[in-house]
């Protein structure tokens, strides 16, 4: 795994009690510093505010009672509070500077989890990168991103943020991420931990899952953060079985540091610390600060409390002085490391937006879900095109949530790139038909009547932009408002229709996969949007995105995703008292690594080329694929395991490999994957990692539900 650029410079040390002597120079002068800090200007490190307009927040960075602020956006603005933090105080620390750039900071690539889609690490870290440069040019040194919660619930308005349901993929998109923003700026980690648990896929609800699920699906991919060496991790907002994770010590010092052997530092979520009180573990905002602080939590963001109502404890003897100063000592760490004293502003000319690589990402991103009598292409023959629906010529909603400093007049909307794109000659005709979230049918009419006039309608339905991402979650994850009638009424014109969703999860698309011929996903692709769905829907581009992301078929079977376990009573056709529904089956409307292209993929010669492997070995198995259709396409070649029998129950498949394969017509391909048997592990009941010997089943194929087989042996633990 590369090392990120700005990494390589400092290691630093864990242990808070290794003396002077041992200590890195650079350890060295960060105890020099602490060695002459007030409490209130250590306390000050430990101090994230929000940028706040009103306030004279100058002053803050002057008396070093901050360590930095977010939300200050924009060269000047940010240079300015950096020039009063190294130049008038006391101590002359440079500050940390940071901002949400999730998918984009000028340049909105796609949402995360559309990026996700993608299956591609190179392309996730090039978009961070690329985001990464423009927020460095923007003044920002630290961003919130990745969010690497791993999310089995689509009502949770978050999955939009993240890379979907799978520890595995999740792990390796996380370490892309992360090596790309840290090239520029520094990345966090969040939201740790299992945010994306929380009951009922209501925002900010309680969590309860067991150590082992915790350690088998949620920590992997903030592990996979940690070593491609991610400089700092949000605590989350919600409880884990009954501790809040902004002031949970198992989580935050015992796995994450002497575990994990992290040295970077833990930010709180936006007043998560304060809201400890709300949680019911502290009676007061000053003991809510205690119990964050000595639980390993550095950096108090927005609510203010280490700095202002700490000090007192600290005097005190409440909270030991060697706790603060290690909080400070991961703090200067990260300022070191990112260069912040040597050079404060680190600033770079601004750059072109990257549209070449947002037009790719969007464009790798999309997801064929139905493509009955190969309805796409469209055909040469269509001379006129409808382009209905709400979302069709809307430049707002593609940028999805949090689009950080990304503008509509950027995005090509999808009539737009339709309109680019058309052969001469064709005619283009648009409606919305409905909003994107009010009731009001009166469009439908001639919505209908405009699709009525043309060969073929594009019918872009969806959520808004502000349907996902935080405080977003959905009880009934559908098309809102009036667009299930509009969707109605242009499909009983019984003109061909193909369907584009646009949303920040998957939807509840049932009553579409019956009655639509094509389903396009397309989720929400930025600035490139239009181009992107354009350069599908005519063939320009063969569509490659596989689902991250189990779609079920109706919210009743939520959770769903494809590492399920087994159950004692697997479901089982015609007997009762079996793992099932009465009124729907198991399986999901489309199961997780799924997707369609115009071409087709056949797999076959799955080879398992060690059979008997030692807990040292490394598992090596080919597959051949061939692109048996007429036109160049990718796959996303994707292998699962699945332990036979374990001391623990384990999940029927796991993703533990994957590999995106292109593919001229006719032509073939032997893929290899490589597995160290050192991953085939569970935790077993004392909760050890171990490596079971016994017998192992490998599929391989083109999505979770591959049933190509073949099968292993551990015969030694390594
Ligand atoms: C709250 C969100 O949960 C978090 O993801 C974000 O980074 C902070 N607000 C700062 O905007």
């Amino acid at each position: 795994m590369r090392t990120p650029l700005l990494f390589i410079a400092v290691v630093g040390v864990f242990c808070p009690s290794a003396t002077l002597a041992a200590q890195t120079p650079v350890e060295q002068r960060i105890t020099a510093l602490i060695a002459r800090m007030t409490l209130a200007e250590k306390l000050g490190q430990l101090n994230l505010p929000t940028y706040d307009p009103s306030a004279n927040q100058a002053d803050l960075a002057r008396r070093g009672l901050a360590g930095g602020f977010l939300n200050l956006v924009g060269p000047d603005a940010t240079r300015d509070m950096q020039k009063t933090a190294v130049e008038q105080s006391r101590l002359h620390i440079p500050l940390l500077l940071g901002l949400d750039v999730i998918h984009g900071y000028r340049t909105t690539f796609p949402i995360p989890l559309a990026e996700a889609s993608a299956w591609d690490p190179g392309l996730a870290e090039a978009t961070a990168k690329s985001a990464a440069r423009e927020a460095r040019a923007g003044g920002i040194n630290w961003t919130f991103a990745p969010m690497v919660d791993i999310a089995r619930d689509p009502r949770w308005g978050r999955i939009a943020e993240g890379s979907g349901e799978d520890p595995y993929l999740g792990s390796v998109l996380a370490a892309a991420r992360v090596r790309g923003f840290q090239t520029y700026i520094m990345a966090t980690a969040k939201h740790f931990a299992a945010y994306g648990g929380a009951e009922a896929g209501r925002e900010y609800n309680t969590v309860d899952v067991s150590e082992r699920t915790m350690r088998e699906v949620y920590l992997p991919p903030f592990k996979a953060a940690v070593d491609a060496g991610v400089g700092s991790l949000m605590s989350a907002f919600n409880e884990i079985a009954g501790v809040p994770s902004s002031a949970n010590p198992w989580l935050t010092n015992t796995v994450l540091r002497h575990e994990w052997g992290f040295n970077g530092f833990v930010v709180s979520d936006y007043t998560s610390i304060a809201e400890l009180k709300a949680h019911g573990i502290a009676a007061s905002l000053t003991d809510a600060g205690r119990q964050a602080l000595t639980a390993g939590v550095d950096m108090d963001m927005v609510a203010s409390i280490y700095v202002d109502s700490l000090p007192a404890l600290v005097r005190a003897g409440k909270i030991p002085m060697t706790v603060v100063d290690e909080a400070v000592r991961r703090i200067l760490r990260a300022k070191f490391r990112l260069g912040l004293f040597d050079d404060p502003y680190r600033a770079m000319p601004p750059v072109d937006p990257d549209t070449a690589l947002a037009r790719r990402a969007a464009r790798e991103s999309i997801v064929l879900l139905k493509n009955d009598s190969s309805l796409l292409p469209i055909a040469s023959t269509v001379k006129s095109i409808a382009v209905i629906g709400p979302l069709a010529a809307d430049t707002v909603d593609p940028l999805g949530p949090w689009a950080g400093l990304g503008r509509p007049g950027d995005v090509v909307s999808v009539l737009g790139g339709i309109k680019q794109r058309v052969p001469s000659g064709v005619m283009v005709l648009t409606a919305a038909g409905t909003g994107v979230t009010d009731g009001d049918t009166t469009g439908i009419a001639n919505a209908v009547a405009t699709a009525q006039q043309a060969d073929l309608t594009v019918l872009v339905l969806g959520e808004a932009d502000s349907m996902s991402g935080e405080a977003s979650s959905r009880a009934w994850p559908n098309f809102p408002g009036a667009q299930e009638r509009l969707e109605q009424a242009i499909v009983a014109t019984g003109k061909p229709v193909v369907l584009v969703v646009m949303s920040g999860r998957p939807l509840i698309l049932s009553w579409s996969a019956e009655h639509v011929p094509a389903i396009v996903q397309t989720w929400f692709l930025g600035d490139q949007a239009g181009h992107a769905i354009a350069d599908v829907l005519f063939g320009d581009v063969n569509p490659s995105g596989r689902l991250p992301v189990t779609f079920p078929r109706s919210v009743g079977q939520i959770p769903i995703y494809y590492a399920e376990k087994s159950t004692g009573r697997p479901a089982a056709p015609g007997q009762h008292y079996t793992s099932k529904y009465l009124d729907m089956p198991n399986s999901p409307l489309y199961p997780f690594g799924y997707g369609l292209s115009y071409t087709t993929f056949a797999y076959r010669d799955l080879k398992v080329h060690n059979t008997a492997l030692h807990g040292t070995d490394t598992l090596v198995v080919s597959v051949t694929v061939t692109n048996a259709g007429t036109r160049a396409g990718t796959d996303v070649a994707q292998l699962y395991v699945r332990d036979d029998v374990g001391s623990v129950t384990r999940p029927l498949r796991q993703l533990k490999g994957f590999q995106r394969v292109e593919l001229g017509p006719g032509a073939s391909q032997t893929v290899e994957f490589r597995v160290p048997v050192q991953q085939l592990g569970l935790w077993n009941q004392a909760m050890k990692y171990v490596v079971e010997p016994g017998t192992f089943h490998v599929y391989a194929g083109s999505s979770s539900t591959a049933d190509l087989a073949g099968t292993f042996e551990v015969v030694s633990r390594p």
